[in-house]
């Protein structure tokens, strides 16, 4: 969702912006821009719907000079995706250009009052209100271009990441957040801005995450002054290591980086646990909650609020908690969560999950749960993120810089952090036994072999996958750990492939899904050696027994399954609560081929954003 870079320091702009936003690609947009100023204070704006590469096109044999500058990928919120709703927007006289992460809440009034001043607006966005009213300032006060953006922003609801710069200033770069991210890179005689780090990669380690309601006015060669536009104080800047390198921001040799992410997994699934399961495999060791021992022991509730794919990971969560902590454990959509009254106390644990730990609607959900007296635990991948810097506590899931939108690996990476957090919780209760830890810390540690025999299945499901290009709607069955499991296969089919998908509690489906079922309707049953695995034979007889299509996946050796299904995937044997880490993977991979086959860009798929900034 919306991405902005900035530049300002010895090098060409466009080089590096450009760069930058092929790096932020990956969060989903439709239209992007680049405004570049030239020593002699020159700004040349251009903008184009659709790809970065569309953008390249379109200033070929133009003037892109300039070693300051703004860009942006655009995810449309006010006004259809086009050129002239891209950013930058620019204001009437043409001095001041702006690009802007987040929506301006009261927009409509600013607008009226600057349409009654004189002010015509060219584009449907929230954003060029913004603009103008910088520019108002600025000519009515005759002030700085710091000071100008400092009084628009108090005049200003909503939530926003700003860049701005002014005609004729070419050594003046202004950046304020609220709400959506921003994070500054500090170079040799250069700064960089961006929405998150990736476009600083390769250029320097050195980055400062801007704080909510900062503004900074950044000065050649590389000066910098953070200001809080609430207390007007100045602060220091609190200057941080970047551990990421070019590698991981590349597809190194995957013909898309969800492919590489997906088989990224035994890797990153050993990240995740490292250092994390005692030599013993008797204890688990996570800081964030050995250090807030008595908040989980006296904690009567976990609420676990995410969205998406999180969220989907969260229900699996809820699962293991409530088995080895013998907690009641409720898990929300942190949309629903944060206008749904909820009744929350100090005795309450929140955990917000989140890939990116930006999404908007969490962020306001943790904010809720700690105004009333909760702690709240960040489960988190992205180092640094809003999330993990608003929470009390939390584990990050270091599976590394995911791009593709489908979220594959940080859902692997989640459930297992979240199944070390139910250990770990569970130990210190004395809700779980020492057997039962060694059994699932055992797996644990296997689990990197585990996920590499279960990509060995990738040329099967790559053959299966040409069988269902032709349907219409697909249903995701699951009981127990495994409803989950469903629901996310389920996304990631739509997601990617734009082919109709449900997930449901297998037995329910007898409860209005079976009217669905035909002889063209592909049944994707989750179907592993557990506890509930007669009863999910039972619903596989019930899909047969109206000519559905069954996909099943089942533990190696399964027999009676195999008899039934039209086609049967194997998967290792490993402890019930861990088989959604397992079972995902060959649904990730069927998601992808069908999507592949169809010709989808599954990195990029349509409409969506990888880091959902806006409510
Ligand atoms: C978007 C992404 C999903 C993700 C969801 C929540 O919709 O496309 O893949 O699951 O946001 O994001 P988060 O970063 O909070 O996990």
């Amino acid at each position: 969702m919306c991405g902005i870079v900035g530049y300002i320091g010895h090098r060409q702009a466009y080089d590096v912006l450009m760069k930058g936003l092929h790096r932020l690609e990956y969060r989903g947009y439709d239209s992007a821009g680049i405004a570049l100023m030239k020593e002699d204070g020159k700004l040349n704006v251009y903008k184009s719907k659709g790809r970065v590469a569309d953008l390249e096109a379109k200033v070929v044999g133009c003037d892109v000079g300039g070693s300051i500058g703004i860009a942006h990928t655009r995810w449309a919120t006010h006004g259809e995706p086009c050129d002239r709703n891209a950013h930058p927007q620019v204001s009437q006289s043409g001095r001041i250009a702006l690009v802007h992460n987040g929506t301006i809440e009261n927009y409509a009034v600013l607008k009226a009052a600057l349409a009654q001043r004189g002010y015509a607006f060219a584009s449907d966005t929230d954003t060029e209100v913004l603009v103008q009213l910088v520019d108002y300032i600025q000519t009515v006060n005759g002030c700085s271009l710091m000071d100008a953006v400092k009084e628009a922003l108090a005049q200003v609801e909503g939530a926003y990441a700003i860049a701005v710069v002014e005609r004729g200033n070419p050594d003046t770069l202004i950046v304020a957040r609220k709400s959506s991210p921003l994070v500054i890179g500090v170079g040799v005689g250069e700064i960089f801005i961006a929405s998150d780090a990736t476009p600083m990669v390769g250029y320097t380690d050195r980055v400062i995450y801007l704080k909510d309601n900062e503004v900074a006015e950044i000065t050649r060669p590389s000066n910098l002054k953070i200001q809080s536009l609430e207390s007007g104080k100045t602060s220091a800047p609190d200057i941080q290591t970047l551990r990421m390198s070019v590698e991981q921001l590349e597809k190194g040799g995957y013909e898309t980086f969800m492919l590489k992410e997906i088989f990224e997994q035994p890797h990153t699934l050993r990240d995740c646990i490292r250092g994390r399961i005692a030599d013993d495999g008797q204890r688990v060791v996570l800081s964030g909650v050995l250090e807030n021992r008595d908040r989980f022991l006296q904690a009567r509730r976990m609420i676990i609020v995410a969205c998406g794919t999180s969220w989907h990971a969260g229900l699996i969560g809820k699962r293991i908690i409530q088995e080895l902590c013998c907690l009641p454990v409720e898990v929300e959509y942190a949309s629903e969560f944060r206008y749904g009254h909820p009744q929350i106390t100090d005795k309450d644990i929140v955990v917000a999950l989140s890939q990116s730990g930006e999404t908007a609607d969490t962020l306001a959900a943790i904010q809720l749960a700690k105004s009333k007296g909760a702690f709240v635990y960040g489960i988190c991948n992205v180092v640094g993120a809003s999330i993990p810097r608003n929470t009390d506590s939390g584990t990050y899931i270091h599976v590394g810089p995911e791009i593709g939108v489908a979220s594959t690996k940080a859902f692997t990476g989640q459930v297992a952090v979240l199944a070390l957090l139910a250990l770990c919780v569970g130990q210190e209760r004395g809700t779980v036994g020492r057997d039962t830890i060694c059994c699932i810390t055992r797996a644990m540690r296997q689990m990197p072999e585990i996920i590499q025999a279960v990509l060995g299945l990738d040329p099967v499901i790559r053959e299966l996958s040409r069988t269902f290009t032709y349907a219409r709607n697909f249903l995701y069955l699951g009981r127990g750990y495994n409803y989950p499991t469903a629901l996310e296969g389920a996304l990631k089919l739509k997601e990617i492939s734009y082919i109709h998908a449900e997930g449901y509690p297998a037995a329910e489906m007898k409860h209005g899904p079976i009217a669905l079922i035909d002889h063209e309707m592909p049944v994707v049953v989750i179907a592993p050696d557990d506890s509930l695995h007669d009863k999910v034979v039972n619903n596989i007889r019930q899909v047969k027994s109206r000519g559905g299509l069954v996909i099943a996946l089942v533990t190696q050796g399964d027999a009676s399954i195999r008899e039934m299904a039209d086609y049967c995937l194997e998967m290792p044997k490993v402890p019930e609560c861990l088989t959604p880490i397992v079972a995902s993977v060959p649904l990730q991979l069927l998601a992808y081929h069908i999507a592949r086959i169809k010709g989808k860009d599954v990195d990029r798929p349509r409409n969506l954003a990888k880091s959902v900034t806006v409510e």
